[in-house]
């Protein structure tokens, strides 16, 4: 495979189409085995994660729900620091088994915010599965119960995943080319 040019930077094809595949294959297995019986509610992350969400929702055999949310932020009155707020979330998720689907989790920032606000609603139960995790980027707290793949603390293109708007439309990840 070649690599791409996205606006002014050159990625490297990382991950193939066939091992993305395969990954969403095995994640979906082990949440069709821990689900079962459970109706779980699925919150996909837009919009990075509306690939690998349609993917992983159509490997599933259990019966379950899915619902697309939009994270915004925005500046608080008295904070200094950004607020993280969501808009499209249809479903009630109290006493309900609920699980993140997120594209990448990098410093774990986004989900750090987010999450107590779902919290809130007292889910039955929650977690998070992401098809990339950066390991090496963590600052915040955040465990991702099921990972398709540790990368590096390089950026990726791809699959869902953009740089300034662009790349999202491939098959395969690419990464940048340093
Ligand atoms: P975090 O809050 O640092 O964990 O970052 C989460 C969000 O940053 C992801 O949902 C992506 O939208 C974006 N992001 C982080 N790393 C990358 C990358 O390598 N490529 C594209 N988007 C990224």
């Amino acid at each position: 495979m070649a690599n791409i040019r996205i606006h002014d930077k050159q990625f490297k094809p990382f991950i193939s189409a066939d091992e993305i595949r395969k990954k969403v294959t095995d994640l979906a297995g082990a949440l069709n085995k821990d689900y079962e019986g459970k109706n779980p509610v699925f919150i996909a992350i837009l919009n990075g994660s509306f690939i690998f969400a349609a993917d992983l929702f159509k490997a599933l055999t259990i019966d379950a729900e899915i619902s697309f949310i939009k994270l915004l932020s925005y500046k608080g009155m008295k904070s200094s620091g950004q607020i993280i707020t969501y808009i499209g979330l249809d479903t009630e998720l109290f006493s309900r088994h609920v699980v993140i689907i997120e594209d990448i989790v990098d410093t774990g920032k986004t989900l750090n915010e987010f999450l107590p606000q779902l919290e809130h609603q007292q889910p039955a139960s929650l977690k998070i599965v992401s098809l990339l995790h950066k390991r090496d980027a963590a600052m915040f707290p955040i465990k991702v119960d099921y990972v398709g793949f540790e990368i590096p603390d390089k950026f990726v293109v791809g699959y869902g995943l953009d740089y300034n708007g662009l790349g999202r439309n491939t098959a395969s990840i690419y990464q940048l080319l340093e």
